[in-house]
């Protein structure tokens, strides 16, 4: 598995420097890649298998039944890498579909999280046609890592890159084309990129997936907080927050918040800052976009990725979107 040296370390003081960075300004935020520790990991797993929350179950089914024309739809394909694996259960699933062959093929797995990245690999190691290579890293520098060792061209097949589970939803508009547009700076001609991304529905449907009866979203998003104190050694009293998840249909977001249900001051000492919250006063947590079959396929475009073929779920709640570099 390639690691960066002394990941624990920066990473506890990239976490420093956005908390005080996202508690400065104006509204208060924090990314929402903050949420994935090993309790949120499994928050977030809780918050797939929800009846609410539809994302996964209508991914999971796609691939049940288009996961063979997915990979064959890509000629020559003999290597995927996947961006933010998470269980590893995907892309599995997409390389248990390449047809059998002596050579093995090569799946690359990018995750900032280790304990993704080894779940993915026993998830890859029933497959005996797969070689998997781990690299613990941010999308970009894994993606990086994972497209440079090709060799010459001509030298390889094509490679698909997988960018599932709605992650490009977390992106706002400028930050996804950016995202697909370095993307597709790294494909030849004839490679791929499957894009997995949840439509706009009607607005209760969206609301209940992030606001869900039985407070599991709640749970996630307070997680932030509880990391901030395990690791920050900030003093977050977590009673004094309520979690609130609202539809922005201008922006085509679901927006979550952690909302201060008091006026309070909170230290977090390790990002040297101390906040006053007036009660009510907010911190913008994560926007998930929505989008519709069209809006994808102009993204993909606005990065000079043309759409191959699309797949959406019997309701219309998800799509995956096979791009093909021209
Ligand atoms: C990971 N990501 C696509 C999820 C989403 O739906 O935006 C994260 C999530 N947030 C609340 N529930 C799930």
């Amino acid at each position: 598995m390639t690691a960066p040296k002394n990941a624990g370390e920066d990473a506890r003081n990239g976490f420093a420097i956005d908390v005080r960075q996202g508690l400065s300004r104006s509204p208060r935020s924090l990314p929402p890649r903050y949420f994935y520790d090993a309790l949120g990991s499994l928050l977030f797993e809780a918050i797939c298998r929800l009846p609410w929350y539809p994302i996964t179950r209508a991914e999971s089914g796609l691939l049940d039944r288009f996961a063979g024309e997915m990979v064959s739809r890509v000629r020559g394909l003999d290597r995927l890498v996947e961006l933010g694996c998470g269980s590893g259960d995907k892309v599995a699933r997409l390389a248990a579909a390449l047809p059998a062959r002596k050579r093995s093929y090569e799946v690359h797995l990018v995750d900032v999280s280790a304990q993704a990245l080894e779940l993915s690999e026993s998830a890859l190691a029933r497959l005996p046609s797969v070689t998997a290579v781990s690299h613990c890293a941010t999308y970009e520098a894994g993606l990086r890592a994972a497209m440079e060792p090709l060799g010459e061209a001509g030298a390889r097949g094509a490679t698909l890159v997988l960018f599932l589970g709605s992650n490009i939803g977390n992106f706002d508009p400028a930050g996804a084309r950016r995202l697909l547009a370095e993307i597709r700076a790294t494909l030849r001609p004839g490679d791929g990129l499957l894009l997995g991304a949840d439509l706009v529905r009607a607005e209760a449907d969206l609301r209940v997936a992030y606001d869900d009866p039985l407070g599991v979203t709640a749970a996630f998003n307070k997680n932030v907080l509880l990391r901030m104190n395990a690791e920050l050694g900030a003093d977050f009293r977590l009673d004094a927050w309520d979690h609130r998840a609202i539809w922005n249909a201008e922006a085509s977001r679901v927006e979550m918040h952690l909302v201060s249900r008091t006026s309070q001051r909170v230290r977090v000492p390790a990002a040297e800052i101390e906040v006053n919250f007036a009660a009510g006063e907010t911190i913008w947590t994560e926007s998930s976009y929505k989008y519709t079959p069209e809006s994808i396929a102009a993204l993909g475009r606005e990065a000079g990725l043309e759409r191959e073929a699309q797949w959406l779920d019997r309701e219309a709640h998800f799509a995956m979107t096979l791009f093909v570099a021209k």
